[in-house]
């Protein structure tokens, strides 16, 4: 019989009640070590004093009013991110697969209203994740994904991962633009290399095309840089932010040049709930909070402790880890074996991490976690390690 949540998840049998930090806790009194964040989202981990402060606050004066009016605290945190980015333009969602909605309507809008309706072809790579809606999986393109939900949008075409020569094919004054994240999440924590992406730059600059970086798991401060296309110095012309940007409240952005979003003139999209003054004071916090300097450093700092851990994890375990990836506290674990099968050992130890594609286990844990956790992770990592080897 069908339960009453529909079975979509593959869930483990974990519930928690409450957490603080980077710690969660179960009915039982269980605790876990969070080393996933809610997938890159609790980035001031759970119960962050600073964000239900910002949200309580809020609740007490107004939670929502519509976008028929003029939002307050929506135009602060939209003066805030175009303060601390390339943009100049922010439209606010609920989710990443919103703004993978609005960067696709937004980019073929703006060919339409410059004339040149037909370029409507996309450029995605494979192992890219955008969503769930259906123009985000056309965009993702792959088989687990589509399978049965045909026909699909048209004009979206997936290029082979970082290669060169396929995208300097591809990329051609018919196309509408191109979309990748600069570091991919569920493909595996696959950094995109900067030379690449000044290549792809320097393409659609040459051909019109716009060019999205979808930031929704590597940006909000993930890579010590507010946003991962920092480290390569390239600037997309629309960019997706979700995940991180709420700190565990429903929020995503649309980031923009003028130039890209000229076209989304008044009644060309829209969204109930989308930068509602509760998901907006939250975000406001976490968006002062995670673009100081001192804490970008800080994140990168983490970042080195943790991954020089996993090097030795890996130097310890060849017969589990094969090597680590990633940028500041987005990392991966290249495992030898399924990363379920590690998340699962994990359970058992205590703690929690997310599995990706490429058979890569994946350490998202709150920007601002404790160097003591970090320590206490490592070590919960090698028991998880010692726990496979003694069962193989
Ligand atoms: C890179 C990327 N884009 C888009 C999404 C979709 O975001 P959401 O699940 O909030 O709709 C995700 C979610 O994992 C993601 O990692």
């Amino acid at each position: 019989m069908i339960p009453p949540v529909l079975p979509t998840y593959n869930r483990a049998p974990l519930a928690f009640v409450k957490g603080a930090g980077s710690w969660l806790e179960t009915g039982d009194g269980r605790r876990y070590l969070d080393l996933g964040a809610g997938i890159a989202v609790n980035a001031l981990g759970h119960a962050a004093p600073e964000l239900v402060a910002a949200l309580t606050e809020q609740a007490q004066k107004l939670w929502h009013v519509s976008n028929v009016y003029t939002i307050p605290e929506q135009e602060r945190l939209a003066a805030a991110l175009v303060d601390r980015t390339f943009a100049d333009t922010v439209f606010f969602t609920n989710s990443g697969t919103e703004t993978a909605e609005l960067a696709i309507k937004m980019a073929r809008k703006f060919h339409h209203e410059n004339g040149q309706p037909e370029r409507i072809e996309f450029i995605a790579f494979e192992g890219a994740f955008h969503g769930r809606s259906t123009g985000a999986i056309a965009a993702a393109g792959s088989e687990k994904m589509v399978k049965g939900y045909g026909p699909l949008m048209p004009g979206f075409r997936q290029l082979p991962w970082g290669d060169a020569a396929a995208i300097r094919e591809a990329i051609t004054d018919r196309t509408c633009a191109v979309i990748l994240e600069p570091i991919q999440g569920e493909g595996g924590i696959r950094p995109f290399p900067p030379a690449l992406l000044k290549e792809i730059r320097a393409l659609c600059d040459q051909t019109g095309t716009l060019l999205i970086f979808d930031e929704v798991q590597c940006g909000m401060g993930r890579t010590g840089r507010l946003f991962a296309h920092e480290l390569s110095g390239v600037t997309p012309d629309i960019m997706m932010v979700a995940k991180g940007i709420g700190g565990g409240f429903p929020l995503g952005a649309v980031l923009a040049t003028e130039h890209a979003a000229k076209a989304m003139s008044a009644g060309t999209h829209g969204s109930t709930y989308g930068g509602n003054p509760l998901a907006c004071a939250v975000g406001l916090r976490v968006t002062e909070i995670v673009s100081e300097p001192a804490f970008l450093a800080d994140v990168a700092r983490k970042g080195a402790i943790l991954r020089q851990g996993l090097e030795s994890l890996v130097a310890r375990h060849p017969e589990t880890f094969t090597g680590v990836r990633g940028e500041g506290l987005m990392l991966g674990l290249h495992c030898t074996r399924a990363p379920a099968d590690v998340v699962s050992a994990g359970y058992r130890e205590g703690i929690l991490t997310v599995a990706a594609a490429d058979n890569v286990l994946r350490l998202l844990p709150a920007l601002n976690i404790p160097d003591e956790d970090i320590t206490e992770a490592l070590s919960r990592l090698d028991k998880v390690a010692e726990s496979l080897k003694a069962a193989a």
